[in-house]
């Protein structure tokens, strides 16, 4: 609440608490996720922070100077980490660039030198926010965040595949016409290389993919196209980064979408990445599922029907996952 409403346009009585979304890094993916909730109206206030002075400030009063053509947004940007107290929701960006054909998993020691330096911080400004963490590897970040923080399980988890599944329900909307938000798939396990999409669960509407366009053997979607969709998903990054440099439009879609179903208390059904607990037999790792989000964060995991291939690839995921997360002492 800025001081100078508090005092000039409602008797202080009044005031009440607005939603706000604290943004830790101003770098593409930070910045484009501000912009996006901003758009969106996902947050009341959409506050920066970065190291980096004037580049925070900068963003944010370019942002700010949109504000007039999107919902009422207060938007601010500081390499002071009190430009973060209160927020109710907390997202975790800063974290070292993927460069052409690195994978995740390889920016783990990057990405744990800068949680170390960063999240101590955070945590002393904002104890009771949600927090998601973007930053990658993601699973491995978000199960750092986990054990830094100390917190409940339900109130830190990452962003997991929900970008994932979103390239894969573009890809099947591709294929078929049919308009992506009645494409219903999902992609579980690591965000990266080893990622399992659950072609099994899939559905157009309601109609099982395995009989979309179904002929008498069966629909379009062979094992052909299901590979040929799922190294497109596990190479969308790689090939944005080849061209651009980085990802990051489609990230601050999908992390706008979480934080909207937090904000709202939506009880949305999302691939973010918790930790796990005796989910198809894997537990002690954070890892994407389908799982309820809402205000208290993460809920519910889904258990939808998976085939013993599928099952046999989300467990060779988890044993990566813990793995790597070894190697960086969790
Ligand atoms: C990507 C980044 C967010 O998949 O890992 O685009």
């Amino acid at each position: 609440m800025s001081k100078e409403r508090a005092n000039s346009l409602y008797p202080a009585s009044m005031l009440t608490r607005r939603s706000k979304v604290g943004i830790v890094g101003a770098g593409f993916v930070g910045t484009a996720l501000a912009y996006a909730c901003q758009i969106k109206g996902a947050a009341r206030e959409i506050a920066l922070f970065d190291i980096n002075k004037a580049k925070v400030e900068a963003e944010a009063l370019d942002l700010a100077h949109g504000i007039q053509f999107t919902p009422a947004a207060s938007i601010s940007g500081s390499d002071d980490v009190e430009v973060l107290r209160d927020a109710d929701v907390i997202v975790i960006t800063a974290g070292p660039q993927q460069k052409p054909g690195q994978s995740r998993l390889d920016m783990v020691q990057a990405m744990t030198n800068i949680m170390h330096s960063i999240l101590p911080k955070v945590l002393n400004v904002a104890p009771d926010a949600i927090y998601i963490l973007v930053s990658n590897p993601v699973d491995i970040a978000t199960y750092m965040a986990l054990k830094m923080s100390g917190l409940p399980s339900h109130q830190v988890f990452g962003s997991g595949t929900v970008l994932d599944t979103s390239r894969m329900r573009y890809l099947i909307s591709q294929e078929t016409g049919v308009a992506v938000q009645n494409v219903h798939a999902y992609i579980a396990g690591e965000h990266g290389d080893s990622e399992v999409p659950l072609w099994s669960s899939a559905e157009i509407g309601n109609v099982p993919l395995s009989r979309w366009g179904a002929t008498v053997n069966g629909g379009i979607f062979d094992d052909k196209l299901k590979q040929r969709i799922s190294k497109d998903v596990v190479e969308s990054a790689y090939r944005i980064i080849d061209g651009k440099g980085v990802t990051n439009f489609a990230i601050g879609l999908s992390v706008t979408n979480i934080i909207s179903a937090v904000m709202r208390d939506e009880d949305r059904v999302l691939t973010v990445s918790s930790l796990l607990d005796n989910w198809n037999g894997i537990s002690g790792v954070c890892m994407a599922a389908p799982t309820l989000v809402g205000r208290s964060g993460v809920g519910r995991v889904l258990d939808p029907p998976i085939t013993l291939d599928e099952r046999d690839a989300l467990t060779r995921s988890a044993e990566k996952l813990a793995e790597v997360a070894k190697t960086v002492g969790l």
